[in-house]
């Protein structure tokens, strides 16, 4: 495994942030499901990914809870939790709400500190307009309100010795800016791959302010695999059949055919993509199998290193052409679109 430092903090995580949104069933049954991710989650650990990515709300903290309870290494884990603080429908900051979303992960995950709280602000706006620019100016509107008691809130929870850093999870680039231009986070975690790169224009501006930032889903939940790459091939019941991935296919077809060379492994292509920036510290990856998890770590072993040892810099004409491309369908499906519409589940 390689590592990288989050930002100009002391943060040494591994290339690959473990996500375990999908991984389990969401409750405790002892399902083939739940056999196969606890031995992804045992192996990956085992096997030097040293970075989690969990919340709450994913239902599934119970398995990772259970494996790390008894894995020698959990006291080397750096962990990433969502808190989502204010929750939609709510005004204003609430300082026990916080407080209890980390101590019930810290209890959950048998750890003393969770090394990245990824805030996400929901609030007053309605659900539908939560993570798209039309909703923006509600929550910017909300920002300040929302900032101060947090960083307050966190800053005593870091003297207590129970967090590290903060980050925002921004979902829109407006919202972004702000956060950048705050001066208040130590980086943002969003989502960052082939087709989404959103966040690509920040990035210069966050390497100069010594902010990091953590990518997720690199392969677009799953699309960007040698599995699913050809939408044809999908299996009847497969979950990308939902007609919200058309639009990404329709995308990623003009993408295949601007680029010079189709990628022989676009497994590894996208976690190459995904890394392909020094200002990024890790991409949160959701891995459900042994045998997901090993075509992950192969896909980072068999990509180039650059000079400081990290995953290099792709051709920077291929991430051109893959920004662009994100921001034509952005701009096709309009405003309200909530981000490229990939569905969480
Ligand atoms: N709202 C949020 O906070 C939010 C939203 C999204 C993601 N996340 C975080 O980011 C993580 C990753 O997101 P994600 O799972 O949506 O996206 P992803 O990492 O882009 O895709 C992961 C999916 O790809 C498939 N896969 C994984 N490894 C593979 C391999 N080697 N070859 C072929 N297929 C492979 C698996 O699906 P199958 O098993 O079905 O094949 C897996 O569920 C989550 O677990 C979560 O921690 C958070």
């Amino acid at each position: 495994m390689r590592y990288r430092t989050f930002g100009n903090t002391d943060l040494r995580v591994s290339e690959i942030c473990f996500g375990t949104m999908r991984y389990a069933s969401k409750s405790g049954d002892r399902g083939d499901q739940n056999k196969a991710a606890a031995r992804a989650l045992e192996e990956a650990v085992d096997k030097g990914i040293n970075f989690i990515h969990s919340s709450y709300e994913y239902g599934t903290r119970w398995l990772t809870g259970e494996v790390l309870s008894r894995h020698p290494k959990r006291h080397e884990l750096h962990h990433i939790i969502k808190v989502n603080v204010p929750e939609w429908g709510e005004k204003g900051f609430d300082r026990s709400a916080f407080r209890k979303q980390i101590e019930d992960a810290l209890r959950d995950l048998h750890t003393d500190r969770i090394a990245v709280v990824q805030h996400l602000q929901r609030g007053t706006l309605p659900r539908e307009l939560g993570y798209c620019a039309e909703g923006e100016p509600i929550r910017l509107s909300e920002f300040d309100a929302v900032t101060e008691p947090l960083v307050e809130e966190f800053t005593k929870l870091k003297k207590e010795g129970k967090v590290g850093f903060l980050a925002s999870f921004p979902y829109t680039v407006g919202f972004a800016r702000r956060v950048v231009d705050s001066g208040l986070f130590s980086g943002l975690v969003a989502y960052y791959n082939v087709l989404e790169t959103e966040m690509l224009d920040l990035f210069p501006e966050m390497q100069k302010r010594g902010m990091g930032f953590i990518g997720i889903r690199p392969f677009a939940a799953g699309l960007l695999t040698n599995k699913r790459v050809r939408r044809e091939s999908l299996s009847a019941g497969d979950r990308l059949r939902d007609p919200a991935f058309d639009r990404l296919y329709d995308q990623l077809g003009e993408f295949r055919k601007a680029i010079k060379e189709e990628p022989v492994d676009w497994t590894r292509f996208a976690i190459h993509f995904a890394l392909s920036h020094p200002v990024i510290a890790s991409t949160v990856v959701g891995i459900n199998t042994p045998e997901q998890l090993d075509s992950v770590i192969r896909a980072i072993e068999d990509s180039p290193i650059d000079d400081k040892g990290n995953t290099a810099p792709l051709d920077p004409a291929i991430v051109t052409t893959a920004h662009s491309l994100t921001m034509k369908f952005r701009e096709k499906f309009g405003v309200k679109a909530p981000g490229s519409g990939i569905p969480s589940y």
